[in-house]
């Protein structure tokens, strides 16, 4: 299977989960990126089913108005009993980077918001230790710089994403070089510099289904399957 068809093949199981788990008129939370692309192609199928959806980007937003799916605004829903995603890199623990498209403030938002979180990856994706994929952080421009001195002081490399700024109107820094022992912890390290948004470490708030494409086809892993 070439990588496209393993993300068709999430997305498809994505639909399934989605269509099996939600009451009809349910909202649910929708990512960012290419694999979540194929899941709001497919999605669109059982569209009937939702009230409609809340997106973790502009493109998203758009992917979904173009399906006819209605989008609502955060503040406007109280529950959101799914949200599917993708991910940069995800671990055993379900810890996940995110962010390689830049949407990671948004996505962390929608995702703090649902009640499950379920991540479409291809097993490209599944790593022993984040941090071989560069951890994005979200800054606010005035504070770029002082920003990137204090990442040094974490261990990586920050660089610049160029010719790039958010949907909230800032700057990514890419922090290359991390091995990540411990994502909790440099997860909260990177969040109380001033100056920082928010950064592409989802270890607080982990994933807790990962529909993962194999070459034998689509496996579910959840936090009851992972060898303690
Ligand atoms: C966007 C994200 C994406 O989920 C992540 O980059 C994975 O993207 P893709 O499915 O294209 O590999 O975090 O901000």
């Amino acid at each position: 299977m070439t990588q496209d068809e393993q993300k068709q093949a999430v997305a498809r199981a994505a639909r399934d989960h989605v269509a099996a788990n939600i009451g009809t008129h349910a909202i649910i939370g929708v990512g960012t990126g290419s694999t979540a692309n194929f899941f709001i192609d497919e999605l669109a199928a059982i569209k009937d089913r939702l009230a409609g959806a809340v997106a973790s980007s502009e493109a998203t937003r758009v992917r979904l108005q173009g399906h006819g799916i209605r989008v609502f605004d955060l503040n406007e829903v109280e529950d959101l009993p799914i949200y599917v995603d993708g991910a940069d890199e995800i671990d055993m623990s379900l810890m996940m980077i995110k962010g390689g498209g830049g949407a990671l403030t948004r996505e962390k938002i929608v995702a703090a918001v649902a009640k499950t979180f379920v991540c479409l990856c291809d097993q490209s994706k599944l790593v022993q230790t984040l941090g071989r994929f560069p951890l994005p952080v979200e800054v606010i421009p005035m504070a770029r710089a002082y920003v990137g001195r204090e990442l040094a002081k974490l261990g990586g490399q920050a660089t610049l994403r160029e010719n790039f700024i958010t949907d909230n109107g800032n700057l990514i820094l890419d922090l290359h070089g991390l091995s990540i022992a411990d994502p909790v912890a440099l997860e909260t390290a990177i969040d109380r510099i001033v100056g920082v948004v928010t950064n592409g470490l989802f270890a607080r708030r982990a994933a807790d289904i990962l529909l993962l494409a194999t070459a034998a086809g689509v496996k579910t892993v959840t936090s009851a399957t992972i060898p303690s």
